[in-house]
């Protein structure tokens, strides 16, 4: 045969097993859920112009970063999960800040030995090198189908032209006033007119639009190295912070793979270390894989889903870190064998209190930080979760930069055995030490079956882990997108031992049920967490989106917005 002949023959054969294998299913649609309706517009304005998911997650980020500056921004980091249709490939992008060179432990106590609470959540010490601008330039260059100057251009265009600030913005703020009235940065930001932000009033951010048209023109350089480096390390310098040129040119996103987890026919896929959500969710589902949870008594199913939850928070506190420092036993923690000694260790008629857990002994929260789900009509996902952890991260706008810096430095245990702001403890893992992540509780994540895929995740802090959780077990009861973000929820980490329930998430006999269990149960005073969800029901090849009705709960104006267009 010549060699003309045997080409022909391979591509024949070749062209034959392309016809028979099934076309992979497209939803001819895009769905994005987003804490803002704004940013799920950006999103859609990007996908109507050619871009595909990835770039829609540059603009729906950026855009956060404008309009939720008390979430999340590009002073702050996030992780961003992706999956690409056409390769199947799945990677989760890293963008989780790190600590300046200067970081150690001794700079978090004060003069008696204690956590300086002060130094851990306000001002430039609070604050590890932000990774969003990071992971917005390497989604554009390996991921998106755009240049940087059109997936940004709806965030520098709504910066400049301003927004209308609405209930959260201006409530979460008057819990921050005193400490952003610290900084010069921040008083031109938020009191440039003489008063704190007012609903109604609209919010314009020349500073922050102009640093975001710098990244769209440099990338990296845009926002790591020249003016805007050298406005953050003199406005780091000026408040009491240390970092150095080499801290923000040497930041680097990392791709990770993904957490594979199997569930009841679901393919789970979710974040890996430097998150402590991935783990903890396999943990818990393999714990809970052999009980049928849809089809038991409340008491017991609460009871069973609170001892998983209680056992995987215990480990998140002694094993999980920054897997690039610290070795953490992986195999061991998500083996199904290791959740059978564990599952072996649940009485169903009794609590187990907190204390009889073999560990080291911790303590509630604030609601920031935001999430956002994506499908495209090519079937591409994003599942992103990104913060500058409390509200308003550390407070501190860079002066000339016009955006807040995080307060993320209190995500490590900065003195080990003291709780941090979401009342979780750590030890040894998660010792604070310069270049290193802090652990995260944010879980974006998606599930596949043969009938539907499911992005989902949320903000809440350490509950974020529980709510991710509730979530998945609502999809798997089969509830619709908009009814699992709406699902009351309930919450135990290990530390305090006590059973969080929303308002009205647990009634009367439930409570009853479990207080005689031996559980110890508070209902909290308002609800938590901001759920974004986007399916795709490959039965009827449609796509839809629910966004968290808690997001404006009581406060008369809706911002969020899960949003279907073709
Ligand atoms: O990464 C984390 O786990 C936290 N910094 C997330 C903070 C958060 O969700 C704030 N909202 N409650």
């Amino acid at each position: 045969m010549t060699f003309r002949k045997l080409l022909l023959l391979v591509s024949l054969l070749y062209t034959a097993q392309a016809l028979a294998k099934p076309a992979v299913p497209t939803p001819h649609q895009n769905a994005i859920a987003s804490g803002h309706f704004l940013a799920t517009d950006a999103g859609h304005e990007i996908l109507a112009r050619g871009g595909n998911a990835f770039d829609a997650a540059i603009a729906v980020s950026a855009t956060l970063s404008v309009v939720e500056p008390i979430s999340s921004g590009i002073g702050g980091g996030g992780l961003f999960l992706l999956r690409q249709a056409g390769t199947g490939r799945e990677v989760m992008i890293d963008a989780r800040e790190t600590a300046p060179h200067s970081a150690t432990p001794d700079k978090y106590l004060d003069a008696t030995g204690q956590l300086d609470r002060d130094k851990s959540v306000n001002g430039p010490m609070s604050a590890g090198i932000p990774g969003l601008p990071a992971a917005l330039v390497h989604l554009a260059k390996n991921y998106g189908r755009l240049p940087l100057s059109q997936s940004l251009a709806p965030a520098i265009r709504i910066a400049r032209g301003g927004f209308e600030i609405y209930p959260r913005l201006e409530t979460g703020y008057s819990q921050r006033a005193d400490v952003m009235a610290r900084y010069t940065g921040s008083r031109g930001v938020y009191l440039a007119d003489g008063d704190p932000p007012q609903t109604g009033e609209i919010l314009i951010q020349e500073d922050l639009a102009r640093t975001l048209e710098l990244i769209a023109e440099k990338g990296f350089d845009g926002f790591y190295r020249g003016e805007t480096a050298q406005e953050m390390l003199s406005d780091v310098a000026k408040y009491g912070g240390n970092w150095n040129a080499a801290d923000l040119a040497g930041y680097k996103v990392v791709e990770r793979t993904p957490m594979v987890i199997e569930y009841n026919g679901w393919r789970i896929t979710t974040a890996p270390p430097p998150s402590s959500g991935g783990v903890a969710i396999a943990q818990m589902l393999n714990i809970l894989q052999p009980w049928d949870l849809r089809k038991m008594p409340p008491v017991l199913r609460t009871h069973l889903i609170t001892e998983a939850m209680r056992r995987a928070y215990r480990d998140r506190s002694l094993y999980l870190g920054d897997p690039d420092f610290i070795t953490i036993p992986l195999d061991r923690l998500v083996s199904k064998n290791y959740a059978a000694g564990l599952r072996a260790s649940i009485n169903p008629d009794k609590a187990m209190p907190s204390s009889l857990l073999p560990g080291q002994l911790a303590p509630g929260e604030d609601d920031e930080t935001t999430h956002f789900s994506i499908i495209d009509s090519a079937g591409n996902r994003v599942s992103a979760t990104q913060t500058v952890n409390l509200y308003y991260g550390s407070g501190m706008v860079v002066e000339g930069g016009g955006f807040l810096l995080n307060n993320e430095m209190d995500d490590f245990a900065l003195k080990a055995g003291t709780p941090n702001a979401f009342g979780v403890m750590g030890y040894a893992a998660n010792l604070v030490a310069p270049g290193k992540r802090m652990l995260s509780s944010m879980t974006p994540s998606y599930m596949d079956n043969s009938g539907k895929t499911v992005v989902l995740g949320t903000p809440g802090g350490s509950r974020i882990i529980t709510m991710v959780l509730l979530g998945m077990l609502a999809a798997d009861a089969g509830l619709d997108a908009q009814a699992i973000t709406a699902l009351p929820r309930f919450h135990h980490q290990y530390l305090p031992d006590k059973l969080f329930a929303e308002p009205g998430a647990f009634d009367a006999p439930l409570i009853q049920g479990l207080t005689d269990l031996g559980h110890t149960v508070e209902v909290a005073k308002s609800p938590w967490g901001n759920m974004q969800t986007v399916i795709w029901d490959k039965q009827s090849n449609t796509l839809s989106a629910g966004s968290d009705p808690r997001n404006e709960v009581g406060l008369g104006k809706v911002v969020e917005a899960g949003k279907v267009k073709p």
